[in-house]
């Protein structure tokens, strides 16, 4: 009798750009390995073999309809590494989710808060979750408080407010991994939580719905300021797609982990450093009030 091999099945989304372009491709040349995206769009780019399940992460409703249809096409299997990559920077503060949700905080953390809670019973024992996050969330433009409410409604405008969406949303996903791992299910399933930061990183298209205006002055500003400050504070160098993609596939196969205690990956230099993330993304007590309040958001008591 032909003996069955078994298979390793990893769930992932942001994999049809991008560093995450360069991420699925690495993971799905691993052998006995099911990749299932969730994508966008009438034909996503995905590597051969890898399967695509419809999902556009500003509709919770989508979330709720890719979820179910991973676990449908499962049947009894469980996945083994789930791998929250996608992300957008909008620079604006006007665009609103399918919910109503201020748009970078619902396509960055709702959504992917939403699926963890859908997905995370469908998690292998001594299975991995990795969620994509950036050192933004620890930069001047970052909240000093958590207001969820505020990030998901938002009332303060003026100069600045889009650009403070993005590291506040990437904060959020700080503080949800951490509320991952003090699940009494995570601890006791053995599953792994890993906050992952690329790293400034060119050769993406985030930002591409970013007005010209502020794309010239990105541009501007790292061939110029980010260019000198490099010289000083390595994390300002900025990596490629290439490298930050075959990090986040060796931290999401396990071949690179944190150390005990610790869950945040940190790429500095496209090398893998293990830096304590924000006080405030340590906060038991922001990690507690975001995970309640996005229950309720998301319609989860
Ligand atoms: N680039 C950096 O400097 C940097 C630094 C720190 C952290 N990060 C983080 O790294 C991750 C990947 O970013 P990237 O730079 O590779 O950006 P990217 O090239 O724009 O890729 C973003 C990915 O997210 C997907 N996505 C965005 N909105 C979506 C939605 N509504 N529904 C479904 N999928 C959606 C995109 O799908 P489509 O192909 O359909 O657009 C794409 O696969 C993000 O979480 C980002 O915040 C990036």
């Amino acid at each position: 009798m032909d003996q069955v091999t078994p298979q390793h099945v990893v769930v992932m989304t942001g994999a049809t750009a991008g560093l995450g372009a360069h991420a699925v491709q690495r993971i799905a040349a691993q052998p006995s390995t099911r990749v299932i995206v969730g994508a966008r769009g009438s034909n996503p780019s995905v590597p051969r073999g890898v399967e695509v399940v419809p999902l556009d992460l500003s509709s919770l409703a989508g979330v709720r309809a890719f979820a179910d249809e991973v676990t449908r096409q499962l049947g009894d299997a469980r996945i083994d590494i789930l791998v929250l990559n996608a992300g957008t920077q909008t620079a604006s503060i006007e665009g609103r989710s399918a919910d109503g949700f201020e748009l970078t905080f619902a396509v960055n953390h709702l959504a992917h808060y939403l699926m963890i809670r859908l997905l995370l019973p469908h998690l292998a024992d001594h299975g991995r979750l990795v969620i994509t996050t950036s050192d933004t969330h620890d930069s001047p433009m970052a909240p000093k408080t958590l207001e969820p409410q505020e990030l998901a409604h938002p009332t303060k405008t003026g100069f600045g407010a889009g650009i403070r969406a993005y590291p506040a949303s990437k904060l959020c996903n700080i503080l949800t991994a951490y509320s991952v791992l003090a699940l009494d299910e995570v601890k006791a399933r053995g599953i792994e939580v890993i906050a992952f930061n690329p790293g400034l990183t060119g050769g993406t298209s985030l930002g591409r719905d970013a007005s010209r205006a502020r794309k010239f002055f990105v541009r501007l500003l790292m061939g110029t300021l980010f260019r000198v400050l490099g010289l000083f504070r390595p994390q300002f160098v900025r990596g490629t797609a290439e490298r930050s993609g075959e990090m986040l596939a060796e931290v999401s196969l396990g071949n690179i982990a944190p150390p005990p205690g610790k869950i945040y990956v940190s790429l500095v230099k496209g090398e893998a450093t293990f830096p304590d993330p924000s006080e405030l993304a340590r906060t038991r007590d922001a990690q507690d009030q975001l995970w309640r309040e996005s229950a309720v958001m998301v319609g989860i008591q």
